[in-house]
Order: structure tokens, then sequence, then C-alpha cells
């Protein structure tokens, strides 16, 4: 049986003060939720912030991103060791929005999410495909290509540790969610991409989550879908009562 991930992704949003405020009126309300992990991926600034108003919660803090170096000259970047030192258990890498604005590629994914395994971070890999490939039939293929050069090349080892996040870009707040028989197919072809690449009991192990306006009222048709393991969430993550009512569906 594969735990239920339900993730936060707050993007740019959120001060200090605000995250510190998120937590105390979130906590209560997952205080008794045990059938799923919980996640919340602030901005760098306020991961302190956040792994100190979870501690002692079943809440683990993740980066949104991550460079491959370990330390170095690289002026602005955040590497894996820091996060982990931080107090991150989680990380997403290869967000369609780094693909978009900073020219994240597949190689990039995959040096990140090697970085990552090594601090002992667990990554969340993104994959998905935009509205003019999915409309020019190209989904499969991007998904494929993704896979192949982001994941594929993880060893077997590794890949156990990694959770992979189905995102299609033109559901990604534009309160367009796919349906769960569109999720639940493009779950099914990154599955099948994992059986043949690492075989049987890995894709049937792996956790691929789902992501693009994921709200209260759409969670639980989402999450009947065999093949959905949990949500990849932005802007239903940001208010506590709406994030508490996805990790509670
Ligand atoms: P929304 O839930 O705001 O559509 O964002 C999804 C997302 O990009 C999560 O990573």
């Amino acid at each position: 049986m594969r735990t239920p991930l339900m993730a936060g992704n707050w993007k740019m949003y959120k001060s200090a003060g605000e995250t510190t405020q998120f937590f105390e009126e979130f906590k209560p309300l997952v205080e008794k939720s045990r059938h799923c992990e919980i996640a919340i991926c602030p901005p760098f600034v306020n991961i302190a912030a956040a792994v100190e108003a979870a501690r002692g919660t079943r809440i683990g803090i993740g980066g949104q991103n991550v460079f491959w170096a370990k330390e170095g000259a690289y002026t602005g970047e955040v590497s894996a060791p820091m996060l982990k030192s931080l107090g991150c258990e989680w990380v997403i890498i290869g967000h369609s929005e780094r693909r978009q604005y900073f020219a994240e590629t597949n190689e990039t994914v995959l040096k990140r999410t090697l970085a990552a395994l090594e601090a002992g971070l667990k990554p969340i890999v993104c994959v998905g495909e935009t509205l003019e490939e999915r409309e020019g039939g190209a989904t499969e293929s991007v998904l494929a290509e993704q896979f192949a050069g982001g994941i594929g090349p993880l060893d077997p080892t590794q890949f156990a540790r990694i959770v992979i996040a189905y995102e299609p870009v033109w559901a990604i707040g534009t309160g367009r969610t796919a349906t769960p028989e569109i999720a639940s197919e493009a779950h099914g072809f990154i599955r099948s991409q994992v059986g043949t690449k690492f075989g049987a009991d890995a894709a049937g192990a792996v956790r691929i989550l789902y992501g693009g306006s994921v709200k209260p009222d759409n969670v639980k048709n989402l999450m009947a879908q065999a093949g959905i393991d949990g949500a990849l969430v932005g802007g239903a993550s940001l208010e506590p009562n709406s994030f508490a009512s996805i990790v509670n569906f």
C-alpha cells in the first residue's frame, strides 16, 4: 500500500510572520490525520520559521528547488546539505515554473535530484505537459522524455526514494483541473515508464502525486483514482482550512 502524500507548494507567497501564523491555525486541523503524510514547501527564507513551527508534528518541511553543488561561488543558490541542515525533509525539483522561467531542463532536474538524494532529502520530481503539447497529441512523448532525462538515469536504490508529481502545466493556477480520468491516464503512463525502466515492484511502490488546481472540492474524486497517490497543491495550500480539508479528504 502506498501512503498518500499531501504536499503544499507555497511558491513565492507568505512572510515569516504569516508562515508562523499558518502553522498555528493548521496544526490542530491535521493533528489526527494519520492516513497520509503531509509536507509544506515554503520559500527558502521561511524554511527555518516553518521547521520551528512544525516541530513535534508529522508535518515535514521542504524546499522548492535546490542547487546541485554542495557549496561554492554560486551567488543566490542554496545547496542540498544546507536544506538538510535546516531541518528539511523534502525538496520539489523540476517544477514547471522552474522549467518555464528559470531554464530548468531534464538534465538539471537529474543533477538536482542526485544532489538532494545524496544529502538525504526526499525529492518530489515534477513532470507535465503544456496545453500546446497536449493539444498537439504530444503528452506521452513529453512525459516519456522528461522521465527518461530527469528520472530514468537514477539507480534503483535512488529511484526508490523519490516521489513523482504529475502537473499538467495547463491546470496550474488556472482553476482548470485535469479530470480524474485525464490525470489517471497520465499517471498510468508514467507508472508504465517506471515499470519498463525499474521493474514492476518499483512501479507498484512509487508514489505519483497529481498537481494543478487541486481544491477541497475536487480532491476526493482525484484521490479515488487508483493511480493517484496524493497531491501537490499550490494556491489551496496557502490557507489553513483549505489545505486541511485537502489533507483530510
Ligand atoms: P495550483 O494548485 O495553484 O494550481 O498550483 C499547482 C502547483 O503548481 C503545485 O506545485
